[in-house]
């Protein structure tokens, strides 16, 4: 291999780069990956999606108890909340498959540089004192939490807390407000919750999700109130003060006037995330960051600098695992010679609430921008496994092109939404109609069938309202 130490050096272990080393090590190549952190996996399996699901779902598992949900069904409990083993078992999810990941590494015999990278040149990087040099470097660094100017966080304090801070807190906040109606305050905002706290949603919008479909993001807003979160919207947070184990946020309506205070035991800075740069030395491998701090890349995932790839929130698009992951995958069989293509207009997303919130493809009103289309939609109450369940909230919609009927997008609310989205996306995928859908044989009693039915209703009539 000349006097290249790799084939391949990926920067970053993060759903993106993880993936990346692994599939560039199946296709032969000689891999390493540099990460920072002292374990693997990056965002997603440390303080992201993994943790964020092991307290929703135990919590869910304490709402259900708690509120009323199991005795409707003839279970009676009294649940008692041992936060701590409640902690414990999240940490034991994150170290098994952090772990796992390390399995892997080895497996495929893969070099892990442990310290963070920076670029020496357009085909060198340094880590913990070390360069290397690789024939093809893959930027996959991910984000971070995007500061809000005036409100400092201090996770360890544990009064005004980001995402990380929020999944470690030690005992149940008396009032939690949540800075951001988007994922992360929904998902972590329901943790807390469920679990006992009061919770404020401030929103600089005019509603919830945004992003998502407009029917969905309203239909959310009135789940949630009724579960009990309160909504200040259209209001801008511009300055939090701790006053002994208190925060005093002020609030501004977004569009100016007067300012009101607000009293929390914890503060969540939920305002969306911003790609990993600093400290790479872009400069020194020849490459520039666009407006909004991503590395642009090509459908290839290659930079404008040959030999230098990146995938991942630190590029454009939905920061999402999956589509780190798929972009992962591709970028590694282009650099091996393959053809790696990654389809970002069939990317699910995901909201793990209760009920959850799915995905996929165009919202009505972007489908509606780009020409005529026909819509149908199934209610939860009216799918015998929903109604059966006790899961009356939420509803299928499925987007369709008016002239050719393929469909353009799906989105659901629903106790599994983000199970039955998939198969809409790999509908999507294989350039489905709605016809096609309607016309395949769902399983019964399921919740899937809500979006055969709604597919149904595209062009023709569902059976069960
Ligand atoms: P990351 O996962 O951020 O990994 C990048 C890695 O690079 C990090 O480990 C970092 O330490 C390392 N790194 C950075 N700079 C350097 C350097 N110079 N040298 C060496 N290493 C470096 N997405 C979903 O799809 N589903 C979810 O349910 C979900 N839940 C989430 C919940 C929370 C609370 C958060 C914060 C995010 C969640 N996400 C979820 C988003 C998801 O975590 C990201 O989209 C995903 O992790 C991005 O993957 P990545 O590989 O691009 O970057
Ligand atoms: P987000 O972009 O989803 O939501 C941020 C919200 O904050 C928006 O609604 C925005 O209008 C609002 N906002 C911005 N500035 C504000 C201000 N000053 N005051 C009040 N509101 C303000 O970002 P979030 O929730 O931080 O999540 C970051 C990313 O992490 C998401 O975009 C998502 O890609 C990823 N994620 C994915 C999850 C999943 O797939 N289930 C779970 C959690 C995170």
């Amino acid at each position: 291999m000349a006097d290249y130490d790799y084939d391949v050096l990926v920067i970053g272990a993060g759903p993106g780069g993880y993936v990346a080393a692994i599939r560039a090590a199946q296709l032969g190549l000689k891999t390493a990956c540099a990460e920072g952190r002292e374990t693997l996996g990056g965002t997603c399996l440390n303080v992201g999606c993994i943790p964020s699901k092991a307290m929703l779902h135990a919590s869910e598992y304490f709402e259900a108890a708690a509120g009323g949900a199991m005795a409707a069904m003839g279970i009676k409990v009294k649940p008692e909340l041992d936060l701590g083993t409640m902690h414990g078992q999240r940490k034991d999810a994150v170290k098994g498959l952090t772990g796992g990941i390390e399995f892997l590494f080895k497996k495929n015999k893969i070099d892990w540089l442990k310290g963070y990278a920076q670029f020496t040149s357009k085909d060198s990087v340094e880590v913990a004192g070390k360069t290397y040099r690789a024939k093809n470097i893959i930027i996959a660094t991910g984000s971070s939490v995007t500061p809000l100017p005036g409100v400092e966080v201090d996770n360890d304090k544990q009064i005004i807390v980001d995402s990380t801070g929020a999944l470690e807190l030690a005992k149940v906040p008396g009032h939690m407000v949540v800075i951001g109606g988007g994922v992360i305050g929904l998902e972590l905002g329901s943790v807390w919750r469920r679990l006992g706290a009061k919770v404020t949603c401030v929103e600089y919008l005019d509603q919830i999700l945004p992003g998502m479909d407009g029917d969905v993001r309203k239909e959310a807003n009135k789940i949630f109130k009724k579960q009990g979160i309160e909504f200040k919207l259209k209001t801008k947070v511009t300055k939090a003060v701790v006053k002994g184990k208190k925060a005093v946020l002020t609030l501004e309506p977004a569009a100016g006037g007067e300012a009101e205070t607000l009293e929390a035991d914890v503060v969540l800075v939920s305002i969306g995330r911003k790609p990993n740069t600093d400290g790479l030395a872009l400069d020194k491998a020849g490459l520039a960051v666009n407006q909004r701090g991503q590395i642009e890349t090509d459908h290839d995932f290659s930079t404008q600098v040959p030999g230098i790839w990146a995938i991942g929130d630190v590029i454009p698009g939905p920061m999402l695992a999956h589509k780190a992951e798929d972009e992962g995958i591709a970028c590694a069989e282009n650099i091996a010679g393959q053809t790696g293509i990654v389809n970002h207009d069939v990317i699910p997303s995901v909201v793990y609430t209760w009920p959850e919130i799915a995905g996929v493809g165009l919202t009505e009103e972007q489908a509606k921008e780009k020409g005529e289309v026909k819509v149908g939609k199934f209610p939860m109450m009216a799918n015998s496994r929903a109604k059966t369940n006790h899961e009356p909230d939420g509803f299928v919609k499925v987007i369709a092109d008016a002239k050719t009927d393929r469909v353009l997008g799906v989105w659901c609310i629903a106790s599994v939404a983000g199970t039955m989205i998939a198969q809409a996306a790999q509908a999507m995928e294989f350039g489905a109609t709605s016809e096609d859908i309607a016309y395949t044989c769902h399983a019964h009693p399921t919740h899937s069938e809500a979006i055969k039915e709604a597919a149904m209703a595209v062009t023709g009539k569902p059976i069960h309202v």
